[in-house]
C-alpha cells in the first residue's frame, strides 16, 4: 500500500481535500494516508505554523498531497508553502494549464506547462527593513539553481512531445539577476537542439498571453514571475479552481494546486475541487496508479463537459461535495 503524507490545509483546504479522497478511495486506490497539519491550524495547536512532526513525515514518506495554506499579508509567520519548497530543496514547480471542453472562458484548447524556479528569487525571504520608512528584499539568482530548472524543463519537453521553451526574465533591467537565468537557460538550450528556445521580457509576456496565448508551450520562468504568469494562464481557461501543480525535488514532491486557501469562499462548500483533483491525478501517476488517474481524469472530463453538476466559479449550482459524487458516479 503507498503511503503519503496529507495536509488538509486552511480556507477551503479541508473540503477540497475531503472531496479529493473520495474520488481516490471510490477508485479503488488504497493509500495509508499520513495526516499531518501545518499553516495556521497548526500554529493554533502548536504554536508553530511547521511543526517537526510534519516535516519527518514528509522526509518519510518522500511524497505529500497537500491543500492551500493561508499566509497573512504583510504580517505573521513565513509563508509554509515557500518554506517547505526550500526545505526539501522542491526546485521544479509544476503548473499545467489545459483547457476543459464545456466551459466558457476566454480562450479554448489552451495547453501551456509553467515550469517555475521553486527555491529562490525574490522568495527567498532576505529582506529587512532600513529604519521605519524604507524596506530590501534581496532577489538571489544563481547559476546552479537555474541551470537546474532550465534542464528539468528541456528534458520534460522531449520526454513529452514538447516543441518549445520560452524563458521569461526582466533581464534588460536586472542585468545582473535575471541575466544570469537567462545566460543558464540559454547554455541548457544548446544541449536540446531539438526543441526551439526563445525568451520573453515578462511584461510583454504578460500581454502576449492575454493576445495570443497558442504561441506558448512550455513557460520557465524565476520563481515570482512564474507564480503571476501561472495564475494569468488559470484565466484563460476559466480560472484558478481549475489548475493543478507539483513540487518536484530530488526524491521528495509535493502535490497542490496553483491556488491558494480562498478566504472568500471557506465553510461554504462550493469551491471548485478540479485543482485539487488534479493534482491528486498527478500524484496518482507518480504512484504508479496511471489505470486509476486515467478513469478519474476521464470522468472529472465528463461532468465538467456536460455542466450539470459544477461548482458556481463554472458557472455551475453544486457543492463541492455534488461535483464529487458525481465525478464518482461518473467512472467507469
Ligand atoms: P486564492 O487563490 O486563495 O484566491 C484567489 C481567487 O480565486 C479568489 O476569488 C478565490 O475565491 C478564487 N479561487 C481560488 N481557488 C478556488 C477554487 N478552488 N474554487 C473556486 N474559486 C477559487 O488567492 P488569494 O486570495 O490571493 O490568497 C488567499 C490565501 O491563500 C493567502 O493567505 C495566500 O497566501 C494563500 N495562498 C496559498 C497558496 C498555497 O498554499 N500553495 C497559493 C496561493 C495563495
Amino acid at each position: 500500500m503507498h503511503k503519503v503524507t496529507l495536509i488538509r490545509g486552511d480556507g477551503i483546504g479541508p473540503e477540497i481535500t475531503e472531496a479529493t479522497l473520495r474520488i481516490i478511495g471510490a477508485a479503488g486506490v488504497k493509500i495509508d494516508w499520513d495526516e499531518v497539519i501545518a499553516g495556521q491550524e497548526a500554529e493554533i495547536k502548536h504554536g508553530m505554523p511547521l511543526p517537526a512532526e510534519t516535516k519527518a513525515s514528509i522526509a518519510r514518506n518522500g511524497v505529500a498531497l497537500k491543500g492551500p495554506l493561508t499566509t497573512q499579508v504583510g504580517k505573521g509567520f513565513r509563508s509554509i508553502n515557500v518554506a517547505l519548497r526550500q526545505e526539501f530543496n522542491l526546485f521544479a514547480n509544476f503548473r499545467p494549464v489545459k483547457s476543459f471542453h464545456g466551459i466558457k472562458s476566454l480562450f479554448q484548447d489552451i495547453d501551456i506547462i509553467v515550469i517555475r524556479e521553486n527555491t529562490e528569487d525574490l522568495y527567498s525571504g532576505v529582506e529587512h527593513k532600513i529604519g521605519e520608512d524604507a524596506a530590501e528584499s534581496i532577489k538571489i539568482i544563481t547559476r546552479k539553481a537555474s541551470e537546474k530548472i532550465a534542464e528539468y524543463a528541456f528534458n520534460y519537453a522531449v520526454h513529452h512531445g514538447r516543441h518549445k521553451v520560452t524563458a521569461i526574465h526582466k533581464a534588460n533591467i536586472m542585468k545582473l539577476s535575471d541575466g544570469l537565468f537567462l545566460e543558464s537557460v540559454k547554455t541548457v538550450a544548446e544541449r536540446y537542439p531539438q526543441i526551439d528556445c526563445n525568451d520573453l521580457i515578462v511584461d510583454n509576456a504578460a500581454m502576449q498571453l492575454v493576445l495570443n496565448p497558442y504561441q506558448f508551450d512550455i513557460i520557465l520562468a524565476p520563481n515570482l514571475y512564474g507564480d503571476i504568469l501561472s495564475d494569468l494562464c488559470a484565466g484563460l481557461i476559466g480560472g484558478l479552481g481549475l489548475t493543478p501543480g507539483a513540487n518536484i525535488g530530488d526524491g521528495v514532491s509535493i502535490f497542490e494546486p496553483v491556488h491558494g486557501s480562498a478566504p472568500d469562499l471557506a465553510g461554504k462548500k462550493v469551491a471548485n475541487p478540479t485543482a485539487m483533483i488534479l493534482s491528486a491525478i498527478y500524484l496518482l501517476r507518480y504512484l504508479g496508479e496511471a489505470k486509476a488517474a486515467g478513469r478519474i481524469e476521464k470522468a472529472l472530463a465528463a461532468i465538467i463537459r456536460e455542466g450539470h453538476f459544477i461548482t458556481p466559479d463554472l458557472n455551475g449550482k453544486s457543492s463541492t461535495m455534488e461535483m464529487a459524487e458525481a465525478i464518482i458516479m461518473r467512472m467507469e
